[in-house]
């Protein structure tokens, strides 16, 4: 199947910021969410040695066979996702990138379900396996579902919403993004003008688990706690507040900021500095790139050091996670 071509490219966010706090950029980068290759080009034009690129859905491998073809050696990628990017990498590395969520070519493809503004299949698998959004509409029981919208999206009319879902498929099976929408909308006010639409956060929450995006999330930052050499670089970019709030609270906890020890009780094994943070705020998008770039409006940049003490399993309690995603969910 020839690859589908998106309306217009992904432009990376936050980009300049990320290269300016990196510099000097040197030796080997891992690039978690390749996407269109904006940050790889950029690492490697700043002067990576090589830059190892991992995306889970098969269109970025795509079209980084015919953009990365002038890097040779310089660019590897590979299909996977970054929870295990210490595996796929299978070196140490001097630099770990990850710029969270779906890409716009993502959301531009209708086929790919993501987006509430043009029709097409209720999908939303960035890795284009395993159940979609439409298995998980039609198929959870309401509770279920008013927990996913609940925590996920923090809809707070996620009760109204689910009833509505689970009377509407009663009917006929809830199979496009448009029908998803038309029910999410007819069940919640009217925006007001600059208000977003109305289904935003309900397509947020079934995104994120439909593809188990927490889970990545907290494991991705332990396997680049594990793959960073000592002094190597974590840089991660987060589009929304529970997103954002967990690298914060990593990066707290794993550079000794929350729950210091005293003289009286001595750090413990878990509190032990593995990273040291260079952004204690999160570093957001200047207005000349909003501009440019709405998708920006939302980014947040934060940058750790990583130190030399050893990698560990991280407390996932403290993480923030959405209760939902502490439980064990789908
Ligand atoms: C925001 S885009 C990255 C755009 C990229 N920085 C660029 O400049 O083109 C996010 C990309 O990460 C991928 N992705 C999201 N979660 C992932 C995961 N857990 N593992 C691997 N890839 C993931 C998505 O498929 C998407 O292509």
């Amino acid at each position: 199947m020839p690859t589908p071509t998106p309306d217009a490219p992904h432009i990376p966010v936050l980009l300049g910021p990320l290269l300016a706090a990196a510099a000097p950029v040197a030796g080997v980068w891992l690039d978690g969410t390749l996407g269109a290759g904006g940050y790889a080009r950029g690492l490697l034009a700043a002067g990576a040695a090589k830059v190892i690129g991992i995306d889970r859905d098969p269109l970025a491998l795509d079209l980084a066979a015919e953009w990365g073809a002038p890097y040779g050696a310089r660019l590897r990628v590979v299909q996977g996702t970054f929870s295990q990017l210490d595996t796929l990498a299978g070196e140490m590395l001097d630099g770990v990138v990850l710029d969270l969520g779906v890409s716009s070519m993502q959301l531009d493809l209708a086929e790919r379900g993501f987006s509430f503004t043009r029709d097409g299949p209720l999908d939303m698998r960035m890795s284009q396996e395993g159940p979609s959004a439409a298995d998980l509409v039609n198929g959870a029981d309401e509770g279920e579902l008013a927990d996913i919208l609940y925590h996920y999206g923090e809809e707070r009319a996620s009760r109204r919403i689910a009833r509505a879902i689970v009377a509407a498929r009663a009917l006929q099976p809830i199979d496009s993004t448009l029908k998803l929408a038309e029910i999410v909308s007819a069940n919640l006010p009217r925006p007001k003008p600059g208000q977003s639409h109305p289904a935003t956060r309900s397509f947020q929450a079934l995104r994120i688990a439909v593809n188990a995006e927490f889970h990545e999330l907290a494991d991705g930052l332990e396997a680049a706690e594990r793959a960073l050499k000592p002094g190597g670089l974590l840089a991660v970019v987060s589009f929304h507040s529970l997103e954002d709030r967990i690298v914060k609270r990593f990066l707290q906890m794993r550079s000794g900021r929350m729950g210091q020890g005293s003289r009286h009780a001595p750090m413990t094994e878990q509190e032990v500095p593995r990273f040291e943070t260079l952004t204690r705020k999160a570093v957001a998008a200047d207005e000349a790139e909003c501009a440019a770039n709405p998708r920006a409006r939302s980014a947040l940049l934060r940058i750790a050091r990583r130190t030399d003490a050893p990698a560990g399993p991280a407390d996932r309690s403290a993480l923030g996670l959405p209760r939902l995603a502490l439980k064990g969910d789908r």
